[in-house]
């Protein structure tokens, strides 16, 4: 496994592996890999020859007040679980590397970033799909995999690089969770032992909505109050959204006629979670 820390030299390793007839895949991640990225890294290998995971913390999608600072990093660790796993490449560049002093373009995927997180994090796709188009022209990857725990994002990127003709084949691979339903996040380290253990609460709610739809229940104002009420009977914690919305556009229902994503957020003390279940209406 090599490590490529310049986007020049990421490009000129990714020409030759082209040349050479390779099918190219790229894991996107911000490092501080858990188990959840090893299983992108493990559905990318599956999919191509050669399996690139880049790991950048992108100042771009953080907030002012976010957590950019304290954001955890382990690049020892994640290197060697990277080769551990048989990626062949790291690509890790520095902030300067990837934004130089007079960057001033931005790639902003309209309407569906407005909702769900971008509506309580404002810019946070604009960063998002910024460092991905660089990431896509740095690799050149032919396939390209995203968790979809971020659903929201996932939804963007598919979004992006069908409008800007990447023509990379987007692979969402399944949330990877805890045996008591926690989906990973590198955020989870955050989590205060009292609040790890409310913190499967998120899912079991989600659970329960998605129950409520297959059975019948079509009115999100009769849905998402449930959800509310079950998260805080069992945690202190501050719903930052609990949405019923469209899979594709990510807007709001009014009412369930197909299937929808049941997404949400929620902040456990300074921990800010998110998580999603599909659900679908009984024919
Ligand atoms: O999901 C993430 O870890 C990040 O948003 C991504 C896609 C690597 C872009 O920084």
């Amino acid at each position: 496994m090599i490590v490529i820390r310049t986007v020049a030299e990421m490009q000129s390793w990714t020409d030759a592996a082209r040349r050479k007839g390779q099918r190219i895949a790229l894991v996107p991640t911000m490092g501080y890999l858990h188990e959840g990225h090893l299983a992108l890294v493990r559905i990318a290998r599956t999919k191509a020859d050669v399996t690139v995971v880049s790991i950048f913390v992108n100042p771009l999608q953080f907030g002012p007040a976010e957590d950019l600072a304290a954001y955890p990093r382990d690049a020892v660790r994640d290197e060697s679980l990277l080769r551990r796993e048989g990626a062949d490449v790291v690509f890790h560049p520095e902030v300067a590397e990837m934004y130089p002093p007079d960057f001033t373009t931005n790639v902003q995927v309209e309407r569906l970033s407005d909702g769900l997180c971008g509506r309580s994090r404002p810019g946070h796709f604009r960063g998002v799909t910024t460092v991905v188009a660089k990431l896509f022209n740095a690799v050149r990857p032919h396939v390209a995999v995203f968790g979809g725990k971020d659903a929201q994002q996932a939804g963007i990127i598919q979004r992006m690089n069908r409008d800007l003709d990447f023509g990379i084949d987007i692979i969402i691979a399944p949330t990877v969770r805890e045996s008591d339903g926690l989906a990973l996040s590198s955020r989870n380290t955050y989590l205060s032992q009292l609040e790890r253990r409310q913190a499967p609460v998120l899912y079991r709610a989600l659970q329960y909505g998605a129950r409520l739809i297959e059975l019948g229940e079509r009115n999100p104002q009769m849905i998402i109050p449930a959800l509310s009420d079950m998260i805080m009977r069992e945690t202190s914690g501050r719903i930052d959204y609990i949405s019923i919305v469209d899979t594709e556009t990510f807007a709001d229902v009014t009412r369930v006629k197909s299937e929808v994503l049941i997404a949400l957020a929620v902040s456990l003390g300074k921990t800010r979670l998110i998580d999603n279940i599909l659900a679908q209406p009984p024919l």
